[in-house]
């Protein structure tokens, strides 16, 4: 045995986000932590969490008790602070968990590196942004060689990203990316194609469930869509940014320039007729899908509704499921297939998890 090769090791996570996300990667850490260390040496360690108001700081990690402490508000959130507190204790293995959805956070990933923490994270923002500073983040997580990892990102707990890394770390190519993306837009079309509902009464059942977001409309832009197929792209070596795909924005038109959301649901018999006109005219046996294409050789991104085969692999999909379907070089015609939840805080927390044990790993 290698006499230098430790025999567990310690990561000191702060998480920043008590979401669906942020609060179930700490619970999940909190109740198998010990399963975690015993299978895969790697001692998951929480201690801080901070939501956008406040943050609780505990050197020996926090408690089950952590949600009452943190609404205490004992300590106002001041990422200075934070980063500066975790620096007096000189911990090893920092690691710092944005389950945030901040650009605010994003932006200080910079300080985070330069004081020697690694990053994983469910936050899309850096990896979906522009593409000079996805790039100086890359470079300086280079040159302080530390790690970044960010899994849920597009197919939440689904091995998307790190099915794409072993393909191209075995030399394979990806040629296409298809699928469809979205949890919450999965939902919606899966369930308008199989009823005699209108599109306005599945939409607010979804937002009902938690499905959407507040505003639905912010999945009906197709941005967050947009966003993962911009992560994919880069994913591949593509110097993509937002700009450079064509985004079908499902909302109509004379709705678009509706300021809040009631006066765009005082208008949903527009929504409503728009989709039922779209839905009387589809072939017979096919359904409407939401998705997501990347063809690398054209280096074209693309989000749009459209008519697939109500048997085929993306007709079939149920509930918030998503799909992805990648072409590579050597696979030929036939996808690679990853599907199932597509959203969820349990199972995008999982997700981020296991990216935090692949640090610990590199690190014994
Ligand atoms: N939910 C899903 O199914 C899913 C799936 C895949 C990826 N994601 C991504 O995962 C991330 C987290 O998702 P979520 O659903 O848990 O989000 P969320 O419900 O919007 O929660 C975001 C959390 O971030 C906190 N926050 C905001 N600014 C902060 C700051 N400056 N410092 C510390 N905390 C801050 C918020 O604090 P307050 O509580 O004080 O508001 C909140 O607790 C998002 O980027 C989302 O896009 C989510």
């Amino acid at each position: 045995m290698d006499p230098d090769k430790k025999e567990i090791t310690t990561l000191n996570v702060f998480c920043l986000g008590k979401g669906p996300v942020g609060s179930n990667l700490v619970d999940q850490i909190l109740d198998t932590g010990f399963e975690v260390e015993l299978r895969r040496k790697v001692r998951v360690k929480v201690f801080g969490v901070a939501d956008s108001r406040y943050y609780i700081f505990d050197k020996s990690g926090v408690t089950g008790n952590w949600r009452a402490e943190l609404a205490s508000g004992k300590h106002r959130n001041d990422l200075d602070e934070i980063v500066q507190r975790i620096c007096e204790l000189d911990l090893e293995n920092v690691v710092i968990a944005d389950n945030t959805a901040s650009q605010e956070v994003t932006d200080r990933y910079p300080d985070f590196l330069k004081e020697g923490f690694n990053i994983v994270a469910s936050n899309k923002k850096l990896n979906s942004g522009p593409y000079e500073k996805y790039h100086q983040i890359r470079a300086l997580l280079d040159k302080k060689g530390k790690l970044f990892y960010y899994e849920a990102n597009v197919g939440a707990g689904l091995p998307v990203i790190d099915t794409i890394k072993q393909l191209k770390d075995a030399g394979d190519s990806i040629t296409r990316i298809r699928g469809i993306f979205s949890g919450s837009l999965s939902y919606l079309f899966n369930t308008f194609s199989d009823t005699d509902r209108s599109f306005s009464d599945v939409l607010l059942e979804a937002r009902k469930k938690g499905l959407t977001e507040a505003d639905p409309r912010e999945d009906l832009s197709g941005l967050d869509v947009a966003r993962k197929l911009i992560i994919l792209s880069r994913e591949i070596g593509l110097k993509s940014n937002l700009e450079d795909v064509k985004v079908q924005n499902l909302i109509p038109e004379a709705l678009r320039d509706k300021i809040n959301l009631n006066s765009f649901l005082k208008e949903r018999e527009v929504l409503d007729d728009h989709y039922k006109a779209i839905q009387q005219n589809l072939k017979e046996k096919k359904v409407l899908r939401y998705v997501g294409d990347l063809d690398v050789e054209l280096r074209e991104l693309k989000v749009s509704l459209i008519e697939v085969s109500r048997d085929s692999l993306m007709g079939n999909i149920k509930g918030t499921d998503s799909i992805f379907e990648l072409n590579t070089k050597d696979y030929g015609e036939q996808p690679i297939v990853i599907q199932g939840a597509g959203a969820g805080g349990k199972v995008t927390a999982r997700g981020v998890y296991s990216d935090l044990v692949r640090i610990g790993r590199a690190s014994l």
